[in-house]
Parts: C-alpha cells; sequence; structure tokens
C-alpha cells in the first residue's frame, strides 16, 4: 500500500514537472492552430530571424511542435513577432487584445485578459512577449489525441 502511495506520489511529480518542461508529453496545441499561427507569422519569420539572430530552427520548432530550445534570442524574436503583427504597442509596450482576438487563432477575450494581466507588470519586452506566448500555449492545450508523428519529420 505504501508503495502504491509513493508510485501515486512520484506519477503527480512527474506529471506536474512536465507542464513546466518542454516538450510537452501529455499535452498539445491543436494542430490546426498551430498551422494558423505559422500562417500568420509566415510574412514577418524571415525578417525578425534576421533582426533577433535566433536559430531558424528554434524559431520553427518552438511554434510548430512547441517544443522550446534553450535560444536566448528566441523570446526577442517573439517581441519582434509581436510588433511587425501590431500585437503589441512598440512604443508602450501594452497588448493590443483587438488583434490578438482578430488574428491570433485560439485566443478569446478571457484568455487575452488572464494572460495579459499575467504579464502587465513585465518591463523585458521580449520576457513580455514570449511570457505570453506560453500563457496562449497554456490556454490552448488538449490532451494529446495520437502519437506525436509530426515529431519525426
Ligand atoms: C495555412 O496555409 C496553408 C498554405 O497556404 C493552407 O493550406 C492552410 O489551410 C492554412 N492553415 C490554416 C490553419 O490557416
Amino acid at each position: 500500500m505504501n508503495t502504491l502511495i509513493s508510485t501515486a506520489y512520484l506519477l503527480l511529480f512527474v506529471l506536474s514537472s512536465s507542464y513546466c518542461d518542454y516538450p510537452l508529453t501529455t499535452k498539445e496545441v491543436p494542430l490546426y492552430i498551430r498551422q494558423s499561427w505559422i500562417n500568420v507569422t509566415e510574412p514577418h519569420r524571415t525578417p525578425c530571424i534576421c533582426e533577433t539572430k535566433v536559430k531558424p530552427t528554434s524559431a520553427y520548432k518552438s511554434m510548430m511542435f512547441t517544443e522550446i530550445p534553450n535560444d536566448p534570442c528566441l523570446k526577442c524574436y517573439y517581441k519582434c513577432l509581436s510588433i511587425k503583427l501590431n500585437l503589441m504597442e512598440a512604443t508602450t509596450g501594452n497588448f493590443v487584445e483587438k488583434e490578438f482576438l482578430r488574428q491570433i487563432e485560439g485566443v478569446t477575450p478571457e484568455i487575452f485578459k488572464r494572460c495579459n494581466e499575467k504579464l502587465k507588470c513585465e518591463v523585458d519586452l521580449c520576457k513580455k512577449c514570449f511570457g505570453m506566448y506560453l500563457c496562449i500555449v497554456h490556454s490552448v492545450l488538449v490532451p494529446k489525441s495520437h502519437p506525436p508523428i509530426d515529431k519525426y519529420h
């Protein structure tokens, strides 16, 4: 019985830590949402990669596979995208709800409100935009319905 309880705790620990680590193992962002994000950001991908010096694979994987590589330039890549898409006002650093709802698949007024609230005190705009991305990712996760076939491409 003790073994069962400690196994349960271990499982809980593993599950809760996997929530913070990437790649996500038990949940995923629905594919159509990821594809829509890729499509919307496409025109700005190359300019933002050049501007931030992020590794192109880091940029792509972070969005297509929700794998967040340890690349310090990645945070500023999300800032670059946010500014170019008018999701953030460059002068004030404020997020623009209307543009999130219009352009970013999966974002609802509730998700925007909660994530915006969470990030409103962040003064580093790279961290703020990256944090917004992660907050949205966690808001649209669903249990994985099939093996992660797309990992092998
Ligand atoms: C993304 O773009 C591709 C190619 O233009 C298109 O076939 C696909 O339907 C788009 N997906 C979404 C979710 O917008």
